[in-house]
């Protein structure tokens, strides 16, 4: 018998991002101390059913022996089919039969396994799991409940307006909607209140395109939000749960992007974005950034670890909270790894760190 304890490592899941999942998973996979933990992969389709260790195996050399691009892109399809509930419920019993793990590391980014639904799911079963909570999962992946939860905590953020589905349909409340998001100017951002990874956003240059964005955000989620647009480089901090202290948090990076703003594209295809580590800036801004990041992940009640993402205003140098991350891409070019190699952390001390703070939390009653 194996004295490594084993660790199951989830990934995919019925989300858009299904596909980001298995480079995160695989680096997970590939770089937990192997003298210590028996890694295994716990694959989740997109229709929701769980795997085996042998099956999520075969799963990941189907995913990596296909065009890099399409894996990537592969998502779930809004409106397609769950498979049916009991072959669900059969599904995780058997998987985690098979795998035996006494603690999870979910690496599933976006809806399912962001957004706390995942985390109840382990929070109901007693299985012990690395990262945020069920409530500030669904805080986090709300950018409307994250930024009243910044809000509430002092932290500066950009100008914006909710736009609730049934407000921006109703003849008589979409006109005090259209005259609030008039005065934040242009251009605008318009995305959906939970999505991630860019999806459903439109940069908004004049008000003839608003109808058409707050749609496209309202086709991904009943809620959208309208943001007054900054001109700003985009500053990133890893954020570390403290080891018996306080919260820590990495040096910052920057990232530049390759296109207009930082879409999917940019972030998992296109390598002509690149990042900055440590991020050029003055000591003021940097040690800012690395305060806000750590008061943003407390203000939610984070957990284990994120990325909390900022815009440094350029004709103002002011530092802007955007929003936080808890399921951060964790791939080899990814920048919460990397920021935090650059802070003296490597990447098996990094996971070994992460797994270890699974078992610190106590599991429901939270
Ligand atoms: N208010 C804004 N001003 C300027 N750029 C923005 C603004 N909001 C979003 N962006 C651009 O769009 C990208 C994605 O937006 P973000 O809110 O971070 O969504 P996601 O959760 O999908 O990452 C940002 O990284 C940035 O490039
Ligand atoms: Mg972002």
């Amino acid at each position: 018998m194996s004295l490594r304890t084993p660790r199951g490592v989830v990934f995919g899941g019925p989300s858009r991002e299904h596909g980001v999942s298995f480079l995160s998973a695989r680096c997970i996979l590939q770089n937990l101390p192997a003298d210590r933990y028996e890694a295994l992969p716990v694959f989740v389709g997109k229709d929701g059913l769980w795997h085996g260790v042998a099956a999520s195996r075969e799963e990941m050399l189907r995913y990596f022996a296909r065009p890099p691009r399409e894996a990537l892109l592969d998502g779930v399809v809004p409106g397609s089919k769950p498979a049916p509930t009991a072959e669900t419920v059969a599904s995780f019993s058997d998987a985690f039969r098979d795998g035996a793990w006494d603690v999870v590391f979910p690496i599933v980014h976006g809806t399912f396994g962001e957004d706390g639904v995942l985390q109840g799911l382990f929070e109901a079963m007693n299985v012990p799991y690395v990262g945020f909570g069920v409530a500030a999962s669904a805080v986090g992946m709300d950018k409307v409940l994250m930024k009243a939860a910044f809000a509430a905590a002092g932290l500066s953020q950009v100008r914006y307006v909710a736009v609730p589905s049934a407000s921006w349909s109703s003849p008589g409340l979409r006109p005090a909607l259209v005259a609030r998001i008039g005065a934040l100017g242009l251009p605008l951002f318009v995305k959906p209140a939970c999505a991630g990874s860019s999806i459903g956003i439109t940069k908004v240059k004049t008000l003839e395109g608003l109808d058409a964005a707050v749609e496209t955000a309202l086709a991904v989620d009943a809620t959208a939000l309208v943001e007054a647009a900054v001109d700003a480089r985009e500053i990133e901090c890893a954020v570390l749960e403290g080891d018996g202290g306080p919260t820590e948090a990495s040096l910052p990076g920057e990232i530049v992007p390759a296109h207009e703003f930082y879409d999917y594209e940019d972030k998992y295809i296109d390598d002509r974005s690149y990042c900055v580590i440590p991020a050029d800036v003055a000591e003021g801004t940097r040690e800012e950034v690395r305060r806000m990041a750590c008061a943003a992940f407390d203000a939610i009640g984070g957990a284990g670890f994120a990325r909390v993402d900022f815009f440094l205003e350029r004709s103002t140098g002011r530092v802007v909270l955007n929003e936080i991350n808890s399921l951060p891409g964790f791939t080899p070019i990814s920048m919460f790894p990397k920021m935090w190699e650059a802070a003296g952390l490597p990447l098996d001390a990094l996971l070994d760190r992460l797994v270890k703070s699974a078992f610190r939390r106590p599991l429901r009653g939270r």
